[in-house]
């Protein structure tokens, strides 16, 4: 394992990750991201960890198989400290760049097991967690949190926390458990994060385009931006960061690139043993996400929800994204929800494509 950050792409720059998204930051997602334009870093879904836990063998194909040319940091999720201390030793004999550590999930079934997002009512938790994985982990230790579960009043004493723990890298979701995934994102409190922490920050929550992030970076002082949803949107949200941070006007998008990009996901993301139905209802919670840059009306996202099956969903990507020389929008269209109903419901068993909305 690494005992320091793993150099950029382009030093000197901002950093740039993906962000982990549960179903969707697997080794074909990861793939598919690194041909339009790789991040810094990657970061795996979570590995649940528990009494019985075992690494989950498709979340261990992200790690052992990864040929992007980019590390992957392993994410835990857990409260159990000797059972961390476990899953950790043992992923550290897997090529990772370090372990991660979730303090963020919101869904219920989640936070109501004191793991996750659950764990900031807890600092005093939190600080045995992370004292007990410095003393384990023989490389980075990093952390992914929001900024508190009803509100920020335990922001400053966790920060101080990472910082006793000297944690490598510090990802902040400027949001708290309560506000999910669609109110405003709290970017005063990612600046607090990196004015506070004593390692790089990166800000996460909305960063929604290259141009957004260059205007993040400047005004939180963080050290580099996290994409997650826009990322799905728009894979090659990277590689355009590196152009806007060096100065240079980001290349442009059509939208029969997109028509590429999903035939490379589809691809991609495709198991022999998942029925053609199963697979078109997958892409379709990837699309959700896509279509927010294809028209400004949502008639994409109209249509592409009816298809049921390859052929109907490619005929609707022909008709939409192949009609003349059209452009792929940088910024997702106002109004054009990713998923117009609730976000995530009770049941659900953590953050995922089925309940999370942009
Ligand atoms: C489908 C989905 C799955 C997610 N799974 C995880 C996860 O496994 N671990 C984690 O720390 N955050 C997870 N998140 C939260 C994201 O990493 C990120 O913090 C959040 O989406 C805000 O960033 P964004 O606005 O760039 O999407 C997930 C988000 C989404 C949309």
């Amino acid at each position: 394992m690494p005992q320091s950050l793993p150099s950029q792409i382009a030093p000197g720059q901002p950093l740039t990750a993906l962000a982990p998204m549960q179903d969707v930051t697997d080794l074909a997602f990861m793939r598919v991201v690194a041909t339009y334009g790789a991040p810094d870093y990657f970061f795996t879904e979570f590995f649940r960890v528990h009494a019985q836990s075992r690494p989950e063998r498709h979340i261990l194909r992200s790690i052992d198989e990864n040929d992007t040319g980019r590390p992957v940091f392993a994410q835990l999720i857990g409260e159990d400290i000797p059972h961390m201390v476990r899953t950790a030793e043992a992923l550290a004999a897997h090529p990772i760049a370090g372990i991660d550590v979730n303090l963020g999930c919101p869904a219920p079934k989640v936070y109501k097991k004191n793991v996750g997002g659950g764990l900031l009512r807890d600092p005093g938790k939190i600080s045995a967690i992370l004292s007990a994985l410095r003393a384990a982990v023989p490389g980075l230790l990093t952390v992914k949190m929001r900024i508190g579960f009803e509100d920020a009043g335990n922001f400053a004493r966790i920060l101080d926390i990472v910082n006793e723990n000297r944690v490598d890298l510090l990802a902040v979701h400027g949001r708290t458990v309560r506000e999910m995934y669609r109110s405003d994102v709290h970017y005063d409190r990612i600046a607090e994060a990196a004015g506070r922490a004593r390692c790089p920050v990166l800000a996460n929550g909305n960063v929604t385009s290259a141009a957004r992030a260059v205007e993040i970076v400047r005004d939180t002082g963080a050290r580099g931006v996290m994409v997650g949803r826009h990322a799905i949107r728009n894979p090659w949200i990277f590689g355009q960061c590196r152009e806007r941070f060096a100065g240079l006007p980001r290349s442009r998008v059509s939208l029969a690139d997109v028509r590429e990009y999903v035939q490379r996901l589809y691809l991609a993301t495709r198991d022999p043993a998942v029925p053609e139905r199963a697979h078109v209802n997958k892409m379709k919670k990837y699309l959700n996400f896509v279509g927010q840059g294809v028209d400004p009306r949502g008639e994409f996202l109209h249509d592409m929800r009816r298809a049921e099956s390859e052929a109907e969903l490619f005929e609707t990507c022909d008709r939409h994204l192949l009609r003349g020389e059209g452009e792929f929008a940088s910024e997702p269209y106002p109004g054009v929800i990713a998923r117009p109903n609730c976000e995530t419901p009770e049941e659900s068993d953590g953050c995922s494509l089925e309940t999370v909305t942009a």
